[in-house]
């Protein structure tokens, strides 16, 4: 089984939970996230209770920069990467022309340029050794446009179309790359995104523990697109595609008013 875990957004949500389910299977760990007090207690929490080492770096890896300080960090510490989980990113609500442009630019450089620039780095390893994994932390907003959330679902698509194509080239060499594309989860990110009031939000969502087990299977298994529930799946593949895209947008747009 591979030992060591890079989680990205490892101090809540899912992230938190990929590192709780990989520390079951007796993995180490590399925590990342900017808040350092959750990634210190969750790093005792796990190596009270497994043997394992827990390896925590706070730092923002924001931007395509900063991921690459990350992975220099990760280098400075001697530590070799069997499992590569790029989860961290942040949503964001609003017609697109009344949000901050900044926010969408920031969005956009942690959900896509860091997770491009993580997994060229840490794939070029895998590939040398010949064996790797990777979890790239997609969305059911991957399969098709969100007005009221347009950069947020576009950069899923990206993170879906690239995990895809990457996992092809790779294969061959022994590495593999898997896209977890969930629907609503009950964590930090609704917040964040300022969704609270949304047709949307108000969804019942999946707890984290259940999603992150989903996903982290899938990538075992080498699977190319992972979706958390089974009606999820039905809709996303068999009716969606089906339906005029013009009944598509106004749909998820509906979705995502207050
Ligand atoms: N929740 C959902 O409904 C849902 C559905 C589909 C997909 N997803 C995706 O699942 C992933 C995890 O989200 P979540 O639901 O677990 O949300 P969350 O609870 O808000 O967690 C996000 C994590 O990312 C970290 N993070 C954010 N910006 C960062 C930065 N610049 N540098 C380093 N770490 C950063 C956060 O930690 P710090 O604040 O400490 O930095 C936190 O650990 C995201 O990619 C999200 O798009 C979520």
């Amino acid at each position: 089984m591979p030992n060591t875990a890079l989680i990205t957004g490892a101090s809540a949500g899912i992230g938190a939970e990929f590192a709780r389910y990989h520390a079951r299977k007796g993995g180490d760990l590399v925590i990342v996230a900017r808040r350092q007090e959750p990634l210190d207690a969750l790093k005792a929490e796990l190596e009270a209770i497994h043997d394992i080492t827990v390896t925590v770096i706070a730092m923002d890896v924001g931007t395509p920069e900063q991921a690459t300080a990350l992975y220099e960090a990760v280098k400075a510490k001697g530590i070799e990467i069997d499992v590569l989980i790029n989860n961290a990113g942040f949503g964001g609500h609003g017609a697109f022309l009344d949000r901050d442009l900044a926010k969408d630019q920031a969005m956009i450089d942690l959900n896509v340029g860091a997770l491009v620039t993580l997994s060229h780095h840490v794939g070029q390893e895998m590939k040398a050794r010949g064996k790797g994994k990777m979890l790239q932390v997609s969305s059911t907003a991957a399969f098709q446009p969100g007005p009221y959330q347009a950069t947020y679902f576009a950069t899923k698509a990206f993170v879906s179309s690239f995990s895809q194509a990457i996992d092809e080239e790779m294969r061959p060499h022994g590495v593999t790359s898997t896209a977890l594309c969930p629907g609503l989860v009950n964590t930090e990110f609704v917040a964040v995104a300022d969704l609270e009031g949304t047709g949307l939000a108000k969804q019942k969502g999946a707890t984290p523990a259940s999603v992150a087990k989903v996903g982290y299977d899938a990538m075992m298994r080498g699977d190319l697109i992972s979706i958390n529930e089974a009606r999820l799946n039905v809709m996303m593949n068999w009716i969606i595609p089906l339906l005029p895209r013009r009944t598509v947008l106004k749909t998820v747009g509906g979705m995502q008013t207050k």
